[in-house]
């Protein structure tokens, strides 16, 4: 599990400290995490289009490819979950002005989980190339790679906007409530 677990109030992270009732500056360091993801899987399928990569090493990368998508998933579902069972609950409650933007996320949330599966049927697919084979399949995994990077900014976005006019308002002690709330799911 790669995301951050928050156990002490302040906690020393390698460039800074978030407070711990500032859910907005805790969920943007998340948010940074997942939108590195993908950097390595994009340099791989580069690889893979320009032929760099062939026999062992390309079924290492494939392999390793397979991997980091597992991990991608595994990180995107629990921030999700996190954020639809905690922050979005609490948000609806407390202002339902958002409750339209808080259905178009969560909509979001499942279309990012969706591109993450159909890359992984195709990394799965490179390992027994039909049709147009590699290049093909090479020019594929690219621009999924890319429609998925540019989908999770874009959610990060329009979530940390929504958090900020939000979460913001909620009292330090409402805010630490929430925190502990999401913690107590992991
Ligand atoms: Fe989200
Ligand atoms: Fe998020």
């Amino acid at each position: 599990m790669f995301l951050l677990r928050i156990v002490e109030g302040v906690v020393s992270m390698s460039t800074k400290h978030i407070d711990r009732s500032d859910l907005v500056e805790w969920a943007n360091h998340e948010h940074v995490h997942l939108s590195k993801l993908f950097d390595d899987l994009r340099q791989t399928f580069n690889d893979m289009a320009q032929g760099e990569l062939e026999g062992d090493a390309l079924q290492e990368a494939l392999s390793v490819a397979l991997d980091d998508l597992d991990g991608a998933l595994e990180d995107m579902l629990e921030h999700f979950n996190e954020e639809e069972e905690v922050y979005f609950q609490a948000i609806e409650q407390r202002f339902p002005q958002y409750a339209s933007q808080i259905d178009a996320l969560v909509c979001a949330h499942e279309e990012i989980c969706k591109k993450i599966r159909t890359l992984q049927q195709c990394v799965r697919e490179y390992e027994q190339p039909m049709k147009g084979g590699y290049k093909e399949l090479s020019a594929r995994l690219i621009a999924l790679v890319n429609s998925l990077a540019l989908a999770v900014e874009r959610h990060n976005k329009e979530e940390q906007d929504v958090f900020e006019g939000a979460l913001k308002h909620l009292s330090v002690d409402e805010q630490i409530a929430l925190l502990e709330q999401k913690q107590a799911l992991g």
